[in-house]
């Protein structure tokens, strides 16, 4: 099948590449022309594992192109919408670049098409697309057929989500649409068909916001939970492997630690709020999730003042990690980054390691002095008072203890609680994580 994926960003440059070595063709389109520039010459915007070798092999084979045409990308009548929504600042989503396409869709388009919405959008926005081609086509027969297909895929792990989905989202109302989104699936997985989940649009629309909240619920409740351990003496390691255990709440989304970033959680529950309140209902878990969740950076920054119990302008602080979560380059709405701001401002300085998010956190903590970055996470250590882990990668749950023992303060603060404590406390090292 021919195919056209609007947007290269995680979304639509994932989805291009998994169609693609699906054995579809695909132009990918961005109105991005450095962007566009970089990936026909294969250089990726992102890291993100495995998707370079797809793209190379796609690209090679000539299954997979990149424009900046809608001329070029119109050829094909299947087309995918994966542009960014970001919150506004009143936290509803800004749908700008979405009706940016759908005007420059409205030039190219071809009779027949489908079009396919994987962005995450608000509820209603499946129906504003149908009647902004039914006002542009009023006077012309066109027969587009919509589709609402919101996308599951995380970050680190977004080849893999995608190639093996747990559900794929078919908000289509049209026996003929399911019937295309079918064979555009199919050649991912024989077995796909399982997977497929039909409903309307509103409610494929409203799905993606509900799975996101409900995760970020899971995350901001552990961390209550971590709390309270703190307070009375419990573990919350224990405590997971309890409530884990128990299939109705299930054991993933229940780490503590500093909570969520990225570039979904907190802007979706943001838009979800906004939605719950224009449509006169109260957002009350919504908006305690999200306070939760803004709080954490401070309960943890308070654990490191109260250790020290003075100021912090003489500590080096070593942070090993920056991307607000593991396998990614990705630092936006990174705790990391926000704890490293708001630490900044007190201690004599940082030495910073990421595996891969170094680049990336260099511009946007380019305003702050007495920071240095470094290629090697125990070379970050060298002289520093203390360690802070803040994003969870593997990489940093298995140290070279000894090479811990050289921390002036023998100190260490896991924002992620991926370390052994008892392993740490034989090497006279203390540790400090959230809830254990
Ligand atoms: C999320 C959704 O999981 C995905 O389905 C959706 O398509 C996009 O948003 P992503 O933002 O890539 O994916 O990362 P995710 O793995 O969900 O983690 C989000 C944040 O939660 C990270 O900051 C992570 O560190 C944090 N997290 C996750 C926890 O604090 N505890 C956990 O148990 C799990």
């Amino acid at each position: 099948m021919d195919i056209t994926i609007i947007g290269t960003g995680y979304v639509g440059l994932v989805a291009g590449a998994c169609f693609s070595k699906a054995g579809h063709n695909v132009i990918s389109l961005d109105t991005n022309v450095e962007r566009i520039n970089g990936l026909n010459n294969l250089e990726l915007p992102i890291f993100e594992p495995g998707l370079k070798n797809i793209i190379t092999k796609s690209f090679k084979e000539k299954r997979l192109k990149f424009s900046t045409s809608y001329k070029q990308a119109c050829v094909n009548k299947v087309i995918f919408i994966c542009v960014d929504t970001p919150s506004k600042k009143n936290g509803e989503a800004d749908l700008t670049n979405l009706k940016k396409v759908l005007n420059s869709l409205a030039e190219f388009i071809q009779p027949g098409a489908m079009l396919i919405t994987k962005s995450t959008v608000p509820v209603g926005t499946g129906k504003f697309i149908k009647s902004f081609f039914d006002n542009k086509f009023a006077n012309r027969e066109m027969n587009l057929r919509f589709c609402s297909n919101p996308e599951f895929l995380r970050e680190g792990s977004a080849v893999r989500d995608f190639l093996k989905p747990e559900r794929i989202i078919i908000g289509c109302d049209s026996p003929q649409g399911r019937k295309i989104m079918e064979e555009i699936y199919h050649p991912i997985d024989k077995k796909i068909f399982n997977k497929m989940i039909y409903m309307s649009v509103s409610s494929a629309e409203l799905s993606k916001y509900a799975a996101n909240a409900f995760l970020a619920t899971k995350i901001s409740f552990v961390n209550e939970i971590a709390k309270l351990s703190d307070k009375v003496g419990a573990n919350i390691h224990e405590i997971k492997s309890a409530l884990g255990s128990d299939s109705r709440i299930g054991d993933q989304f229940l780490n503590a630690g500093l909570g969520f970033g990225g570039s979904c959680f907190p802007k979706d529950l943001n838009a979800l709020y906004y939605l719950e309140k224009k449509f006169k209902l109260e957002p009350s878990i919504v908006k305690t999730v999200l306070a939760l969740n803004n709080s954490q950076i401070d309960y943890f920054y308070n654990k490191i003042k109260k250790h020290y119990g003075r100021s912090l302008k003489n500590k080096t602080i070593c942070f090993w990690g920056l991307s607000f979560k593991p396998n990614t380059d990705d630092v936006r709405d990174s705790m990391a980054i926000s704890l490293i701001n708001k630490l900044s401002k007190e201690v004599k300085y940082l030495r910073l390691y990421d595996p891969v998010a170094n680049k990336n956190a260099k511009m946007v903590l380019s305003s702050l002095s007495d920071i240095e970055f470094f290629e090697n996470m125990y070379d970050a250590l060298h002289s520093s008072d203390c360690l802070i882990i803040a994003t969870e990668w593997e990489l940093f749950s298995k140290p070279d203890i000894k090479k811990l023992s050289f921390l002036k303060d023998k100190l260490i603060f896991d924002g992620r609680n991926i370390l052994d404590a008892d392993q740490l406390n034989k090497y006279n090292i203390i540790y400090n994580g959230i809830g254990c």
